[in-house]
């Protein structure tokens, strides 16, 4: 080709990598891997076949290993980490440190493996997967120096099980890896079936830094590997990869009291304004859906386009995707690699096939033969189509267009998923308003996929939830260092129906403001210590459940702001100390006990102190290493629901409310239930507080029966199980129904995490500069 016409074509020539040093690291070890267990290699057996899928030839065998040496692996990780935590922060900081100096020596290797490997191609292996991981361990060796100082109040949690997937191996690695052990915990980690071959390598580089054996284990295989991982002696497993997977483990570690964080998928809107720079929408759309070859969790599979420009922009798009390069992975001028697997691309084949609705475009570039898929687009669909729904996972982008931006934040909200979120505007007005509209975890503005170590990424509704990254990510491995007592399960007075004195007066529910008989229509006789009957408390059941969800959707607490909240926490606790008196009368009478006034002191008190934080638990601005602001914003987790505690009937729960309501969620609180007359007398407080309709909702009855429509509740985004272990697994046992968050509360006087079980994270990426 002469300078001429490559001028006149702008064509480029090949420029491939060289693979030999990657191979020739294989061959050195027999072309056989196994696990990485207690510091050392075990034998490779040729169990599975692990291949490049550029070229479907064979790189390696690898060990599927069996339960007993998942067993193996988690013994050995048990009996380092005592170690491991009491050599404390600073030293740990050295070896996360000496980790990251060795992956950026070995940095090439990495990323011509994980090519070789995974069909991504070099380009961004090169310049994006490596550097991001070896960033994760500079920050998190950052974090493990200051554990002692920042988070002297955290501590391990113990050994994590960490099971990883196929689309960023040594960076999901990383994600995992790193905090993990600079809070002090050691780890098991199964890479997936398709990708294991730079987690090898991390392995070898894990014992020339000096991470001390039983510290970072690696045990190889398939799925029956994972499940073996969530099954054996760990205290949390951390996984990232598909909703179905997803809510497997959450099932299988329903009620084991293992930890849990899940990363799930998404389909994930990209949003253009007919005001937006369009040449830069088209490129960030290029990496938005065609980075990693679509497949990629958080990708931009969802264009929403302005109406007005829809035309005009997927012609432009259409020109751009027929530019793309298709091809070898380790050709450095390649933009689209190959799909992972065969068995990935006849999945999206089957997907795309399958399904008649909109005009497919394939991008008109050569497609090699063997597992490679054109950049795809699908446009004229509907919102409810199956493939704007559905997770395709591949190159395929599906367009439907919008006239509003109220229009547009529908059909971006309209999915089960909620991970990230594109839109692009040159007004940042709107942007600003938008971007905290969209239900997602991470939003990016006028970009697309930025990550970086220091900013928190995960998601909400089914594409999971935990944060990775930021000091929000270490949340999720370390637990407060004051471990949390098991509530007492009291068991409530009998007695005989003896009329009660003066007029009677009939307790209700307390559903949207109102008070409500319960639907089933049964009450229970609530005795004092002595037998003498104090009332009659509702029966609450699931239908009542379903109206106090419905009531909670409604409601709107969440769009006030943080000062408002505060006024009517404060105008609750002001009401509620006027009463003091009665509450602490009743309080006495339903336990036998004198501590009543003390409980009605400590209930204002809390209410003050979640008033006062209502405008003060803020996020932050990330320390990103890029011309952009990564703000965290603190969210509402969403609708609550709380399984008060047996004890402290009044305390225990207003609690709950306080701490929900200052972080801006609705809660419905099932009640103490031996003792809930406390919680029908409270909803009198709560009528004269301009309490709005559907904030906090009041349930009594047995809460076993309630526990388990709590859990399946599609509309509950979090339990709080505070009235102990037995109710806590019922809740869990289903809560994968809409992957929902269930936490078990934290000390009375820790507030920060009752803060924090109410908010979420969600980052807001803003680029600057021209
Ligand atoms: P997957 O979710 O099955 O695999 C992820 C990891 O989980 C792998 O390490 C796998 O070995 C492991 N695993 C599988 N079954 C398990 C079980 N029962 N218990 C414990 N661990 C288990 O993902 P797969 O099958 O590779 O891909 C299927 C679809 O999942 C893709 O088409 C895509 O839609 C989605 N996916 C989403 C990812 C994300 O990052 N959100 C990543 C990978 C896949
Ligand atoms: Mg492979």
């Amino acid at each position: 080709m002469s300078i001429e016409t490559i001028f006149d074509t702008m064509e480029y020539g090949t420029a491939p990598e060289d693979r030999s040093i990657a191979l020739q690291w294989i061959a050195d070890r027999g072309g056989l891997l196994g696990p990485y267990v207690n510091g050392a290699f075990c034998p490779g057996r040729d169990d599975l076949a692990i291949c490049n899928p550029a070229t479907g030839e064979k790189l390696a065998g690898l060990s599927l290993c069996t339960e007993d040496e998942v067993k193996e692996a988690v013994r050995s990780a048990r009996a380092a980490q005592p170690d491991w935590q009491e050599a404390g922060g600073p030293a740990r900081a050295r070896v996360l440190y000496a980790l990251a100096r060795l992956m950026q020596k070995h940095a090439r290797l990495l990323a011509v493996m994980e090519s070789l490997d995974n069909g991504k191609p070099i380009r961004e292996s090169r310049d994006i997967d490596i550097p991001l991981a070896i960033r994760h361990f500079y920050h998190h060796a950052g974090h493990a120096q200051l554990m002692p100082s920042a988070l002297s109040d955290r501590v391990a949690l113990g050994v994590c099980g960490q099971i990883i997937p196929w689309n960023f191996p040594l960076l999901m690695l990383a994600w995992k890896i790193a905090p993990a052990l600079a809070m002090g915990n050691t780890v098991v980690l199964k890479p997936a079936e398709y990708t294991p071959m730079t987690a090898m390598i991390f392995a070898d580089l894990c014992s020339q830094a000096g991470v001390p054996p039983g510290v970072v284990n690696i045990v190889t295989g398939d799925g029956s590997t994972g499940a073996a991982l969530v099954d054996a002696n760990v205290d949390k497993i951390a996984f990232t990869g598909s909703t179905s997977v997803g809510r497997q483990i959450q099932d299988a570690t329903a009620g084991s009291g293992k930890s849990l964080t899940l990363e799930l998928g998404g389909k994930s809107p990209y949003i253009v304004f007919d005001d937006a720079d369009i040449d830069s929408a088209i490129e960030g759309l290029v990496d938005a859906i065609w980075f990693n070859q679509g497949q990629v969790c958080c990708a931009g599979s969802r264009l929403l386009i302005h109406e007005a420009i829809a035309d005009d922009f997927h012609n432009r798009l259409k020109t751009r995707m027929d530019k793309l390069r298709i091809g070898d992975p380790l050709d450095k001028s390649i933009d689209v690699g190959a799909i992972v697997d065969p068995i990935q691309l006849r999945q999206i084949r089957e997907l795309v096939e399958g399904s008649t609705a909109g005009q497919t475009y394939h991008a008109q570039t050569p497609v090699p033969e063997g597992c490679f898929y054109p950049p795809t687009l699908i446009t004229g669909l509907h919102p409810a189509d199956r493939l704007m729904q559905e997770e395709i996972f591949g190159p395929v982008l599906v367009s439907t267009t919008f006239r509003t931006p109220a229009e547009a934040v529908e059909i971006a909200n309209n999915t089960k998923y909620g991970l990230a979120a594109t839109l692009w505007t040159e007004n940042i007005n709107l942007a600003l308003e938008i971007a905290p509209k969209l239900v997602a975890g991470v939003v990016w503005v006028n970009a697309t996929n930025l990550f970086d170590a220091a900013a928190g990424f995960g998601g909400t509704r089914e594409s999971g939830f935990g944060r990775e990254g930021g000091w929000e990510g270490l949340q999720a491995y370390s637990k407060p260092s004051k471990p949390l007592a098991e509530p007492t399960q009291i068991t409530a007075f009998t007695g005989q129906g003896a009329a009660a004195e003066d007029i009677d007066r009939t307790a209700k529910l307390f559903i949207g403001r109102k008070q409500a008989r319960p639907d089933g229509g049964y009450s229970q006789a609530i005795f004092s210590p002595k037998g003498k009957l104090l009332g009659h408390a509702p029966i609450a059941n699931r239908k009542d459940i379903r109206n106090a969800v419905q009531a909670q959707l409604a409601c709107g607490w969440g769009k006030i702001t943080g000062h408002l909240r505060a006024q009517i926490l404060y105008y609750i606790a002001e009401n509620l100390a006027a009463q003091a008196n009665r509450f602490a009368e009743r309080l006495d009478a339903m336990t036998g006990l004198s501590a009543g006034a003390e409980e009605v002191q400590a209930a204002v008190d809390i209410l003050f102190t979640y008033a006062a934080w209502a405008d003060k638990f803020e996020g932050q601005a990330k320390s990103v290493p890029m011309r952009a602001v990564a703000l965290a914003m603190r969210e509402p987790v969403g609708a609550i629901a709380a399984l008060c505690s047996d004890q402290n009937p009044l305390l225990g729960l207003v609690t709950p409310m306080a701490a929900a309501l200052s972080t801006g969620n609705s809660i419905t609180l099932c009640a103490s239930a031996p003792f809930p007359l406390a919680a029908t007398d409270f909803y009198h407080i709560l009528e004269a507080s301009d309490v709005p309709a559907g904030a906090v909702n009041i349930l009594t009855g047995p809460q076993a029966d309630l526990a388990p429509h709590l859990g399946a509740h599609m509309g509950l985004e979090t339990v709080w199980c505070l009235s102990g272990a037995p109710l806590t697994e019922a809740v869990q046992a289903r809560a994968s129904s809409n992957i929902k968050r269930v936490w078990q509360g934290a000390a009375q006087d820790d507030h920060a995490s009752w803060l924090e079980a109410g908010t979420e994270i969600k980052t807001i990426w803003i680029p600057y500069g021209e």
